[in-house]
């Protein structure tokens, strides 16, 4: 594992957008995992604006999301969708066809989760996967429990999660109930994984998630397990690790 502390966000955001451009340099069709979330959008600037200047180009990439809110419609200004083509899809030249979510609005749960297996598959499954890290450990929407859940499936968001989100949607009744997000081992299988983490609310789980014992309760330590992982902290997140 490389664990890189840089000073800022905006350090924190160049360095991890620069482990993406390199990607897209060297392999232009290359699959890329993605994530929402606060962390990742000053990365994704970052990339909007290297696209702008002709240093990138993602016409030959192909995408697929961690996760989406069951339910959901794709314009809903929540969906991850909406949040992607925002901060990043409306922004570059990436082929819409191209970028996947999984289909919040497909009513059949278990369709949906093969699709998406299917789908990543199909396209020779994950160079390179950008994972945010949740306060608890969880990565995706895989969150503490008592195993690491394999593939893509449906979770039952925590009530905790509910209200947090319910900030976010006109009322609480309107939070979704359930996401769908790739399992441990969807993300376990891509190629190359890229954590960010910012700010020190975050320190402890850091510290947990990287220098602590491998757990389902911690879902971010198992990958400690896996060959090729790149942690970008910025120096808040990472001040529990010197
Ligand atoms: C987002 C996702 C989540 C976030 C995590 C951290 O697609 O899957 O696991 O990465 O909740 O979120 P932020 O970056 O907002 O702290």
């Amino acid at each position: 594992m490389d664990f890189i502390v840089a000073d800022t966000y905006e350090d924190m955001s160049r360095k991890a957008a620069d482990v993406i451009a390199g990607c897209l340099a060297t392999e232009p069709d290359c699959v890329l995992g993605l994530a929402t979330g606060s962390t990742p959008i000053g990365l994704y600037a970052d990339l909007v604006q290297d696209c702008a200047e002709g240093r990138i180009s993602f016409a030959d990439a192909t995408t697929f999301n961690l996760d989406e809110y069951r339910g959901l419609d794709p314009q809903h200004d929540q969906s991850y969708r909406y949040f992607m083509q925002q901060n990043l899809f409306d922004h570059v030249d990436v082929d819409v066809a191209r970028t996947h979510v999984p289909d919040g609005a497909n009513p059949d749960a278990e369709a949906a989760c093969a699709a998406y297996e299917e789908a990543i598959a199909q396209a020779g499954g994950i160079d390179l996967q950008l994972l945010g890290l949740g306060h608890n450990g969880h990565i995706g929407f895989n969150e503490p429990c008592d195993h690491f859940p394999v593939d893509t499936h449906v979770v039952e968001l925590t009530e905790s999660t509910i209200q947090a989100n319910s900030r976010l949607f006109d009322s609480v009744d309107e939070v979704p109930r359930e996401a769908y997000t790739m399992g441990i081992g969807t993300i376990m299988r891509a190629r190359r994984i890229l954590v960010v983490a910012s700010g020190e609310d975050k320190a402890q789980i850091v510290r947990d998630a990287f220098f602590g014992p491998v757990t389902p309760e911690v879902p971010a330590s198992v990958l400690q397990l896996h060959p090729d992982v790149t942690v970008i902290v910025d120096a808040k997140a990472g001040a529990l690790c010197a």
